[in-house]
């Protein structure tokens, strides 16, 4: 098992996402996932599927004590008192004692940080998570986040992939002894039909897909990508075989372009959206 470490946490370096994966479809490739070796799951208040992740931990077999569960605070929930309601309420959807890594969804300027930060300490000191951290945090932000923060952040869980220069973010991160979790790290599937991530994936006898995340991964990079083909859980984990020579993994970072980003930062205050 190849972990990350940042701040006190062991992050598995590849883990499970499943935004948009909802009922039986969820709950079976997660106990899928766990079944064939993955150890991290990524979950949300907002992805509605808290039950089924914790339905499929449960099938799966493995002990809890295995597996590193991640959800994340809807930005309607910031305010200190309402923080800890809505992580209990994860942790009875979950049917969990606690979540390992326990995020804010999504900056909130509606709600002073240091007092949402502060509500997030407290959820650790209670026992309901084991780690915590924050998620679509900008530089600035996750500076303000260092300055008033009383516990370790252990990550900032944003999009990167190889269409989408976050070289700002990820520095920032890896100076503080944060983790950077990519979310979307094959660009939803856009990876697949990229020809240069093909071409050096045929030298290694390996996709486009896998090149895509061993990119991040030889960056000291999480990766959580989403699957509902059980078929693919395989491929998307079988990334820690081979690796990119520097020459090619310069040739990927070439790839990032300006308008690569695919998650509109304009939609964070709307409910219920990732
Ligand atoms: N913190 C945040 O704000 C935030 C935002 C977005 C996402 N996330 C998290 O990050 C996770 C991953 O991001 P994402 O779901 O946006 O996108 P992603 O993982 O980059 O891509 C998922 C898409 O890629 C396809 N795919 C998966 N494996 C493949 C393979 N081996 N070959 C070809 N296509 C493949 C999937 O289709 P099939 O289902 O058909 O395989 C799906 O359409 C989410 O599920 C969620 O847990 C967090």
């Amino acid at each position: 098992m190849h972990v990350i470490e940042a701040n006190g946490a062991k992050i598995p370096a590849i883990g499970l996402g499943t935004w948009e994966l909802r009922g039986r479809t969820c709950a079976r490739l997660v106990e899928q996932a766990l079944k064939l070796g993955y150890r991290h799951l990524d979950t949300a208040q907002a992805y509605d599927n808290e039950r089924e992740v914790g339905e499929g931990m449960r099938a799966s077999g493995v002990k809890r004590d295995e597996i590193f569960l991640t959800t994340k605070i809807w930005t309607n929930h910031f305010a200190p008192h309402e923080l800890e309601r809505s992580a209990k309420e994860s942790l009875v959807r979950l049917r969990q004692p606690y979540v390992d890594l326990l995020l804010l969804h999504w900056p909130n300027s509606q709600v002073p940080l240091a007092e949402t930060l502060g509500a997030l300490a407290h959820a650790k000191s209670m026992g309901l998570a084991r780690h915590i951290g924050v998620s679509n945090f900008t530089v600035a932000l996750i500076d303000e986040a260092l300055a008033t923060a009383s516990e370790p952040l252990v990550c900032d869980q944003i999009e990167c992939h190889p269409f989408l220069d976050q070289s700002k973010v990820i520095k920032a991160c890896h100076a503080h002894g944060m983790a950077v979790v990519a979310y979307s790290p094959i660009a939803r599937g856009d990876a697949r039909g990229n020809t240069v991530l093909a071409r050096i994936g045929a030298a290694h006898k390996k996709t486009a897909v896998q090149v895509c995340l061993r990119f991040l991964v030889q960056q000291d990079i999480v990766v959580i990508p989403r699957t509902s083909k059980v078929e693919r859980l395989s491929e998307n984990a079988a990334i820690f075989d081979f690796e990119l020579s520097g020459q090619e993994m310069k040739e990927i970072g070439a790839l990032s372009h300006p308008d690569g980003r695919l998650v509109d930062w304009a939609y964070s205050g709307r409910p219920k959206w990732d």
